[in-house]
């Protein structure tokens, strides 16, 4: 068995990781850690994980031993801990965003020092970066809103279409903002609501804007909504091009781009939420087409292809295992 560990194994995309890896056929928890429960069991903490996990959580600070471990923590503490992990041989896949970008768009769209400048981390989009992933030993998992956002476009880069604009309009759950409570996700300020926030200066437009501009692709705009919902975003992409797209040419395009990504299902309706919940699978539809203008549409869990599931997905390339090990399950719906 593989031994995998988890900095960070009492927020939201930590707990989802350990639930993926009771599941995983080839995976083996060997710690998680929590500053505040150690020594606490981890079934305690996450009640759903009770008859999987019988461990209890230890410190950070212990010595952390594992063939592969996920740091699942806020931007600036992944930097905390990546060095030490790295340096002791161990692989890495990075969660928080303190790895996605060169370290001079860090330190302007997250204001802050970047501690670990020297070190590159291969970018963790699965369906885009799946030679380089599988020859990594440190990988910085995708945000989950460039996740959605990539994968509706992903197609078009280095195609031929006369491309103007993308304007990425999406709507996440509130297990976006983690699981420490805040006056944006206390229930009354979200409930019966759409919040839309950062309205054009998203952290998250950082990344997007590095993929995009390695591919000459057109300029964008993105634009986040908190919705009443515990998991999963979705994504309206209105594609702004020259001339207008058919929509067979366009659907063939998606399809053959993504024939050898078993996550990706793409449907000429449009996707729902809930057939991804749980899951690792996007799914990309609609294919709206009005002269200049197309639409379609991604859904994603956020905790799962947006965090999680991708990160599993991930150390299974670094592994050389199959990338749907531990992974393929259909939606929780209705
Ligand atoms: N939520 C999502 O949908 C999502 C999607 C993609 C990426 N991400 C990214 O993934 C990371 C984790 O997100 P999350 O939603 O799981 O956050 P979260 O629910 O707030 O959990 C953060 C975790 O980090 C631990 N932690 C905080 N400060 C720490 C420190 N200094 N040293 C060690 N552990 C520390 C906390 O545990 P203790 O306090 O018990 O130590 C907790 O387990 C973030 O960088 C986030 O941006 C989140």
């Amino acid at each position: 068995m593989i031994e995998v560990g988890v900095v960070g194994g009492t927020g939201y995309t930590g707990k989802e990781l350990l639930r993926l890896i009771t599941k995983h056929p080839k995976f083996e928890l060997s710690f998680a850690t929590s500053r505040g429960s150690e020594e606490t069991k981890i079934s305690q903490i996450h009640p759903n994980l009770s008859g999987f996990i019988d461990d209890e959580f230890i410190s950070p600070s212990s010595d952390l031993d594992a063939d592969l471990v996920f740091t699942a923590v806020p931007h600036t503490k992944g930097m905390e801990y990546i060095p030490k992990i790295r340096e002791k041989g161990i692989k890495a896949i990075d969660l928080s965003a303190d790895y996605r970008l060169s370290v001079e768009a860090f330190e302007e769209y997250y204001s802050t020092k970047h501690t670990d400048p020297g070190r590159e981390a291969v970018y963790g989009l699965t369906e885009y970066n799946r030679e380089e992933i599988e020859k990594a030993d440190f990988v910085a998992n995708p945000g989950c809103f460039p996740t959605g956002a990539l994968l509706s476009v992903l197609p078009l880069l280095d195609s031929d279409f006369d491309l103007d604009y993308f304007l990425f309009d999406s709507k996440t759950g509130v297990s976006g903002a983690g699981a420490k409570p805040t006056q944006t996700t206390h229930y009354p300020n979200v409930n019966d609501e759409v919040s839309a926030y950062n309205l054009v200066s998203h952290r998250h437009n950082a990344e997007i804007k590095k993929i995009l501009e390695q591919h000459n692709l057109p300029d964008f705009g993105f634009t986040p909504h908190i919705i009443p919902m515990v998991r999963g975003i979705e994504t309206t992409a209105h594609l702004i091009t020259k001339q207008k797209f058919k929509i067979d040419e366009l659907f063939e395009l998606y399809s053959s781009f993504y024939n050898n990504s078993s996550f990706v299902r793409i449907k000429k309706q449009e996707p729902k939420i809930k057939s991804v919940r749980g899951t690792n699978y996007v799914d990309l539809g609609g294919f709206g087409i009005e002269d200049s203008r197309t639409v379609i549409l991604s859904t994603i869990d956020n905790l799962v292809k947006g965090a999680a599931g991708q990160a599993i997905q991930n150390a299974n390339l670094m592994f050389d295992l199959d990338e749907e090990l531990g992974l393929k399950e259909p939606g929780l719906s209705p």
